[in-house]
């Protein structure tokens, strides 16, 4: 039901997958279980949202074949030194209860603090090891993934940045379709703020649908991959049943009008470590 895309080294990705950030440990099991039991098979975490232990159980939970799930873990911050990556990432495979993880991304660049591109590197490294299938990127600019790319000739499989309609990223999704970097959307939903815009009620109402619905469409159409979080069951039924219908051209560029270069999460140009969301 949900379409993959294929990442650098060949490996699927569902282009809907379930987001996990400020999901509270204590309910993440819970929510990750709706969300496999109603039909995901792409969970987004990270070591910084503090609930890989809670999203594994739900993996082992369903019983679903590890080949037919696709599972995204982040470097946190603090943990860019390379030997600090290397037990950063064992932690995040422990915690999750997995063998081989699907993508592993640097959650952060910290241009002013770290030798991103030297993190980049064991990213790389790792890969070769086979413990995990693909390596990316997230919240980098275009500096950022020249630096790496030129250093190392390897090119992120995707780079993980805000991307909503009041944050259409134009610039930065062209010089990934330049490169073939896979472009992830997160706040897709810019954290619920664009819902109640009225040129997305306009668009639901007119096409019979959600603004949620309506929002995660334009992400879909656009070819970028999205995981929206939601703990409410109707909520995440709600975000699934996206197959069903086509924005016209008109209703994506009305959308695509919305944009006001307005972030609703950190700007990478000045996270800090220990900070960025
Ligand atoms: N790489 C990064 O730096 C980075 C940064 C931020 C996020 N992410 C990833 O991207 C994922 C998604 O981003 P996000 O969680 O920040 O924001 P989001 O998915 O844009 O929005 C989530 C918010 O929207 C609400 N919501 C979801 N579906 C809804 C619906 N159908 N109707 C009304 N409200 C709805 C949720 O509330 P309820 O939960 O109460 O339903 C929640 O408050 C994250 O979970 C994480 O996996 C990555």
């Amino acid at each position: 039901m949900i379409p993959t895309l294929t990442l650098a080294h060949g490996t699927p990705i569902p282009q809907l997958g379930f987001g996990t950030y400020k999901i509270d440990p204590a309910d993440a099991e819970r929510a990750v279980s709706i969300a496999l039991e109603l039909g995901h098979r792409h969970v987004d975490t990270a070591a910084m949202y503090g609930n890989e232990r809670d999203v594994g159980r739900a993996l082992a939970a369903s019983g679903l074949p590890r080949d037919e799930l696709f599972v995204t873990s982040k470097l946190d911050n603090p943990h860019h030194a390379p030997d600090a990556a290397r037990a950063a990432f064992e932690r995040s495979l422990d915690d999750l209860g997995l063998d081989v993880l699907d993508l592993y991304l640097i959650h952060w660049p910290l241009a002013a603090t770290t030798d991103y591109v030297a993190t980049w590197e064991t990213l790389v490294e790792l890969q070769h090891s086979g413990r995990v299938r693909e390596v990316g990127v997230s919240n980098f600019q275009p500096a950022h993934l020249r630096a790496v790319i030129d250093a190392t000739g390897v090119v992120p499989a995707v780079n993980q940045i805000e991307i909503n309609p009041y944050l259409t990223q134009e610039p930065l999704r062209a010089l990934h379709a330049e490169r073939g970097i896979v472009t992830q959307a997160w706040s897709p939903l810019a954290r619920g703020r664009v819902l109640d815009d009225p040129v997305v009620r306009r668009v639901a109402d007119a096409c019979g649908r959600t603004p949620s619905q309506v929002v995660l469409r334009w992400h879909l159409q656009r070819g970028d991959v999205v995981f929206p979080k939601s703990t409410h069951r109707e909520r995440i039924a709600e975000n699934l049943d996206v197959f069903g219908f086509e924005l016209d051209a008109e209703a994506m560029a009305s959308i695509d009008a919305l944009n006001r270069d307005e972030r609703s999460g950190s700007d990478p140009d000045v996270v800090e470590l220990g900070r960025g969301r």
